[in-house]
């Protein structure tokens, strides 16, 4: 039977990446989930973060969901590594689980640079997987991570207001750079800001590169890519609905319809 590509994040940043995703490969069929009545991942425990992304990847996997990729920064971070080790080969064999951090590090050091920094949730930067991962490939490059957490409520609740000073006082923590990392999923909306702020330093932000990222990792594996399904379907729901998430959900994906579904909370 053919299966979609399933979708996860903590909440509708992931929009941002289904939508290039999309671009990159309309044929196919996607099935979002926005964990939202559990945002923010990023202040929470790991094995609360742990207990929401398997509740959120099962309810992808009931839904015949057979690619699924972990938008989210911050589940990717804690949660990527027992998934793809333990959880799946014990639970369901027949599916991948892809998250968002390795692409990304492929993507930072394709480029000679010296001096990474990384912006992401605390929980992300707690995990030290960007350092960690970074350094495992080229072990003389020097990465500073920062935890931004002011950014994910006021990008959810719309308010961008304030979003250039707040973004100066983190910035200005960074040593001298050549490229930013933009470590999480709601980051892309906010990447003129840095851009702009940082006209020196590469931004690297992960709806620039997650949809090449997808279509050369099913380039690689023809098993996975033939029992996609090709109706051009997109479904979009969320744990919990409220008005700044449908307001950000429009903005981010014009004409979306996005459903309000309850997932097994074991
Ligand atoms: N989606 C999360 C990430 O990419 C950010 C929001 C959260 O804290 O849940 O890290």
């Amino acid at each position: 039977m053919l299966s979609k590509i399933g979708v996860f994040d903590s909440g509708l940043g992931g929009l941002v990446i289904t939508s290039a995703l999309i671009k990159a490969l309309p044929q196919y069929d996607y099935l979002y989930l926005g964990d939202t009545a559990h945002l923010p991942y990023g202040d929470k425990t790991s094995g609360r973060i742990l207990k929401y992304t398997l509740d959120s990847l099962n309810y992808l996997i009931s839904q015949d969901c057979k690619l699924i990729i972990i938008a989210c920064n911050t589940a990717t971070s804690i949660c990527l590594r027992y998934i793809q080790q333990k959880y799946i080969p014990a639970h369901a064999p027949d599916v991948k689980v892809l998250g968002v951090v390795i692409p990304t590090v492929e993507v930072a050091l394709s480029d000679n640079c010296c001096r990474i920094g990384v912006i992401a949730t605390q929980a992300t930067t707690n995990s030290h997987i960007y350092q960690t991962e970074l350094k495992k490939i080229n072990p003389n490059i020097s990465v500073t991570e920062i935890a931004t957490p002011r950014l994910v409520p006021m990008i959810e609740h719309n308010c961008f207001d304030d979003m250039e000073e707040t973004l100066r006082s983190y910035l200005a923590q960074f040593p001298k750079l050549d490229s930013l990392i933009l470590g999480c999923t709601h980051y892309p909306l906010i990447k003129e800001y840095c851009r702009r702020l940082l006209p020196q330093t590469k931004i690297i932000s992960q709806d620039e590169l997650m949809g090449a990222k997808l279509a050369d990792y099913l380039h690689r594996h023809p098993e996975i890519e033939t029992k996609l399904s090709r109706n051009g379907q997109r479904n979009f729901c969320v744990t919990r609905k409220n008005i700044d998430s449908e307001r950000v959900a429009q903005q981010l994906y014009p004409q979306i319809n996005v459903a309000e579904i309850s997932i097994l909370q074991k």
